[in-house]
């Protein structure tokens, strides 16, 4: 048997389904790579809890061979499962041993102190969004307009975009990305709002995000988007100089006619 490498890496995830408690996996994979023609044994070790005062975490620690679990030991089960052949005759050979006596201490000696550590020092921390209100497409012709509000650089993933509608929030013509990882443990999201403009009516995008205790509201300003505000105040300006050089050129004229006599011809 040739050992021909051992690794180990650390890698934490964090779930974002579920959108009422923050479920977090510490992931230890120790990993015992063994090259006899591809055959790939591997052992990883889990901390799972659902919440940062730690009172559900489980401790799994399983052995794989190529995809398939071979063995598990399940700290709420409490002993060691086999799953194959060579699996079920160990669990009961680990089982009576010192290796399970090992196992059902490794929940409060190796998975709560850091699990806390992560929650501490990355998971518990806030970044609030960076949050933009655009017009995708302006309402022309009996198509709807579009907008769109887009959240940036916030963590945890766990955020809620909505839309109110003169106070009343929107349930339909709404579509909206899932939280999409930059892959810097920021998350941005964007949603679209599709609907026809009514004079008088106030719109606005809602951001719930843990970095804020009050819902982040941007309103949407309907008057002229901005290009077109801009045309309108080139437009205007070039409108009042053009007056100005006009009247200061007509003054200019009628001082100079004034000083000189005409002569008939
Ligand atoms: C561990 O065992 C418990 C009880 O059987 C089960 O509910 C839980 O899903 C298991 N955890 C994993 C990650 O398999």
């Amino acid at each position: 048997m040739n050992w021909s490498s051992v690794s180990q890496t650390l890698s934490v995830s964090v779930g974002c389904r579920d959108k009422m408690l923050l479920s977090l996996q510490l992931l230890l994979l120790l990993t015992l790579t063994i090259r006899t023609d591809g055959y790939y044994y591997y052992m990883t070790t889990d901390c799972i809890t659902s919440s940062s005062d730690l009172t559900d975490v489980e401790y799994i620690d399983t052995y794989h061979f190529n995809k398939d679990p071979v063995i598990r030991f399940n700290s709420t089960v409490g002993e060691y499962v086999g799953y194959t052949e060579l699996g079920v005759k160990n669990a009961e050979r680990w089982n009576k041993g010192p290796e399970v006596q090992q196992a059902r201490g490794e929940l409060e000696r190796y998975c709560k102190p850091n699990l806390g550590i992560d929650f501490s020092t990355v998971l518990e921390k806030t970044v609030k969004p960076r949050i933009k209100l655009v017009a995708e497409q302006q309402a022309s012709g009996g198509h709807p307009a579009m907008l769109m509000c887009s959240a940036y650089d916030f963590y945890p993933p766990v955020i809620d975009v909505y839309w109110l509608r003169n106070g009343e929030k929107v349930t339909s013509d709404v579509t909206a990305t899932e939280e999409m990882a930059d892959g810097d443990w920021y998350y941005q999201i964007h949603s679209h709002l599709e609907y026809t403009p009514t004079s008088g009516e106030k719109i606005s995008c809602v951001v719930e995000h843990a970095s804020s205790k009050k819902p982040i509201i941007i309103e949407w300003d309907g008057s002229l988007p901005e290009s077109e505000r801009n045309k309108i105040a080139i437009g205007t300006s070039g409108l009042v100089l053009g007056i100005i050089l006009t009247a200061a050129g007509f003054l200019y004229y009628k001082k100079k006619s004034s000083g000189r006599i005409l002569v008939p011809s």
